[in-house]
């Protein structure tokens, strides 16, 4: 007799995040009276701003608590394009060109979903986050990981990701700046991007989540806003980092309307919509004072000047400036050991948790990410505990 399965070979084909399994150790670590600090976080560490929380309380004490719009309510719609055009450069229709969902992640699964067959073909510059691999494949279509290097500043090397279209390729995934290495793609990669994009038809999904958090006075460049890109980019972001609204579950698409419909039609019979006062509160996000968010942005450049200095001469230990994001990918291959073997060791000899980089694709072995998404204190004790870990792993003195 055939085997029946429970769960759909669809789903069948999705990994559990590898980093679940480390974060339930820490957990249990830290459950056991452990001192354990986790750098693992992928959320900031401050309070969504105070006028953001009251447009969305009031509104839910008026009554403001009911279905919306399944594309959102319209007021935010033309707050997200008046953003756009302002910071971005990108002229959209609220009307028929902008989505708002429950959270940028959902915008991915709508996108693989939407414009996938079965066996279509996905490019995805690697290191990556981890949702994207997973959520192609949820969809039938094939995750095609493209390899960037540390050596080369994690940098597409000249024709590699043309080197990877085929007669099956749908679509490109962009992360910029990018989970987990924190690398910025500068206008120059992007327009190499968007070469390939347009002589091969395919359309980007452009990941812009993490666009506020830049350093060294670095600029955003939207891909949409190249020559020839609207048509067929989709540009994604959320409030989730640039506001610490994680848990208000928030993003938006933006792009033309013969892609964000079928889009549209996904969340209606799924999510419906986001949730409605969430919504008012991202209005006053959009349009509000940017002071929090500036402050934010302040701290996480000293806490990465503040490491960046902590961990300087640790031995086997070597760190790539991130010019974005609040991670760090700090590459351990001088230790000798697997991205997996050093942050076992350093979460069970030290106590410290952070995520090992091949969860991050194949490319990312020998490397760990950190997040400092965490107080300059607790940065301090980690930065020891790192240096203690690999003195240890390394057979190093301190
Ligand atoms: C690159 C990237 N995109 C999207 C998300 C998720 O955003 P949201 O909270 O809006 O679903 C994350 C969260 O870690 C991320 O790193």
């Amino acid at each position: 007799m055939m085997e029946k399965h429970l769960i759909s070979a669809r789903l069948r084909a999705v990994k559990p995040s590898a980093t679940v399994a480390l974060s339930d150790r820490a957990r249990t670590l830290a459950a056991s009276g452990r001192d354990i600090i986790s750098l693992s976080a992928g959320e900031p560490d401050f309070d969504t701003p105070a006028h953001v929380i009251r447009a969305a309380s009031d509104a839910m004490a008026s009554g403001f608590t009911h279905y919306t719009n399944a594309a959102g309510i319209p007021e935010l719609r033309e707050a997200i394009a008046e953003k756009l055009a302002r910071e971005n450069g990108l002229r959209v229709d609220p009307g028929r060109e902008v989505l708002v969902l429950p959270g940028a992640k959902q915008g991915v699964a709508y996108a693989c979903l939407a414009f996938l067959d079965d066996g279509d073909e996905c490019l995805c510059p690697e290191p990556s986050w981890v949702s994207f691999r997973e959520l192609v494949t949820l969809a039938g279509g094939r995750y095609i990981p493209v390899a960037t290097r540390a050596e080369n500043d994690f940098r597409l090397a000249s024709g590699e990701l043309e080197r990877h279209v085929t007669s099956k390729s749908r679509m490109i995934i962009l992360n910029s700046p990018t989970n987990p290495t924190g690398k910025v793609w500068s206008a120059e990669e992007l327009e190499e991007v968007a070469r390939v994009a347009r002589k091969h038809d395919l359309i980007v999904l452009v990941d812009e989540i993490y666009e506020k958090i830049l350093y060294d006075g670095r600029k955003h460049v939207s891909l949409a806003g190249l020559p020839g890109m609207a048509e067929r980019c989709l540009t994604l972001n959320g409030f989730s980092k640039a506001f610490a609204m994680t848990g208000w579950r928030l993003g938006y698409l933006a792009g033309p309307a013969r892609l964000i419909e079928p889009l549209l039609m996904l969340q209606q019979h799924t999510a419906t919509c986001a949730v409605s006062f969430a919504q008012k509160g991202a209005v006053a996000a959009l349009r509000g004072d940017s002071r929090a968010q500036d402050a934010m942005v302040e701290a996480f450049v000293r806490r990465r000047a503040l490491l960046m200095d902590k961990l300087s001469g640790v031995p086997g230990l070597s760190v790539w400036k991130p010019e974005g994001t609040f991670y760090m990918f700090l590459d351990v291959r001088g230790s000798g050991r697997s991205s997996l073997e050093v942050s076992e060791h350093l979460l069970e000899n030290e106590g410290l948790a952070m995520t090992p980089g091949d969860a991050f694709g194949e490319c990312g072995q020998g490397f760990i990410r950190l997040s400092f998404a965490a107080s300059e204190k607790t940065l301090i004790e980690a930065a020891r505990r790192i240096d203690s870990g690999l003195r240890k792993l390394t057979g190093t003195r301190g």
